[in-house]
């Protein structure tokens, strides 16, 4: 039984699409509504305005994941916000990034009078804005922020955080997220500012900033497990922790729950195999829990055990 909980609607599975991947217009949208074993779905992070996002290339596979400097393409929020009002038939998440303060603040504005009462995630950390820093590291920044949303804001409402590296980081971008009524953080986005070197060539593989850009897939995997256990062992439990970042395999799934994720999202790798990755993670996560006897996800997630 891999049914899991999206704050009230039952899944049929943990499995997420991670914002970006296959979720941009409305025929990759209708897609994942129709993907087994892809329990719910994240839009493609939408801006005010809608974006062309970065020069091409702008997506490059590696053989350990991929690196990206996508830029936020997007059809604009209006229209993620008219697909999730009318068209939704699968629960979604929706996604919306803001490349100010005072953008988030107006978009979350509109958003608080519209007709939507569904789970809504502010994407705090995009790497690939040219001259943008990711907000959620700087704590202040991200503290004012989210005490203005949340000075009006009363729908389910959750963040998007970059990966951090360092124990004391963990610490202080919990103790301000559990000040608000989060419904949820979802843990990582992309590792921001990689760089590949094509040998052959001697050249980067990307053409934004020089090269440099947003890692995922198997090589981010760690990362991502360490990100979900230690913000799970600091938020409030009414935080949900939604684990993104390098899966794989099932066992890559019953890792990020053991670490303590609720949900598990699957990017690089579905741009590597297509959507039916999410039937295959599914058997797979299927046959680890019926050799150690687990019947539900609740039986094993966050018992990671130390030694
Ligand atoms: C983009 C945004 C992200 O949040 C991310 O992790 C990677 C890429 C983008 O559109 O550039």
């Amino acid at each position: 039984d891999l049914s899991a909980d999206l704050f009230g609607q039952t899944l049929t599975s943990p499995l997420l699409n991670a914002s970006g991947v296959h979720c941009q217009t409305k025929e990759e949208l209708n897609d994942l509504a129709n993907t087994s074993n892809l329990g719910a779905m994240v839009t493609k992070s939408a801006t005010l305005q809608a974006r062309e996002g970065n020069p091409n290339p702008r997506y490059y596979d590696l053989e350990n994941g991929s690196i990206n400097s996508m830029g936020l393409p997007n059809l604009g929020y209006d229209f993620y916000l008219d697909y999730v009002l009318q068209e939704q038939t699968k629960p979604t998440i929706l996604s919306v990034a803001a490349l100010s303060a005072a953008d988030a603040i107006t978009l979350l504005k509109d958003l608080q009078a519209s007709d939507y009462q569904g789970p809504t995630e502010l994407n705090l950390s995009c790497p690939n804005i040219v001259g943008e820093p990711q907000l959620a590291y700087d704590f202040e920044a991200t503290d004012r922020v989210l005490n203005e949303v949340f000075s009006f804001y009363t729908k389910p409402l959750g963040v998007k955080l970059p990966p951090y590296f360092d124990l004391v980081h963990f610490d202080k971008i919990a103790a301000v997220l559990n000040k608000y009524p989060l419904t949820h953080v979802n843990t990582i986005n992309s590792i921001g500012n990689g760089l590949w070197v094509d040998i052959d060539q001697e050249q980067v593989v990307t053409k934004a900033k020089g090269g440099f850009g947003g890692l995922g897939g198997t090589m981010v995997l760690p990362t991502a497990l360490a990100n979900v256990r230690a913000l799970r062992q600091r938020l409030n439990d009414s935080i949900k922790v939604l684990g993104t970042g390098g899966v794989t395999s099932g066992e890559d799934v019953f890792a990020h729950i053991l670490c303590g994720a609720d949900l598990v999202s699957v990017g690089t790798q579905v741009m590597k195999e297509g959507l039916g990755v999410y039937d295959r993670l599914a058997e797979e996560l299927k046959a680890i829990m019926a050799e150690k006897g687990y019947q539900t996800l609740a039986d094993f997630r966050g018992k990671l055990k130390e030694l």
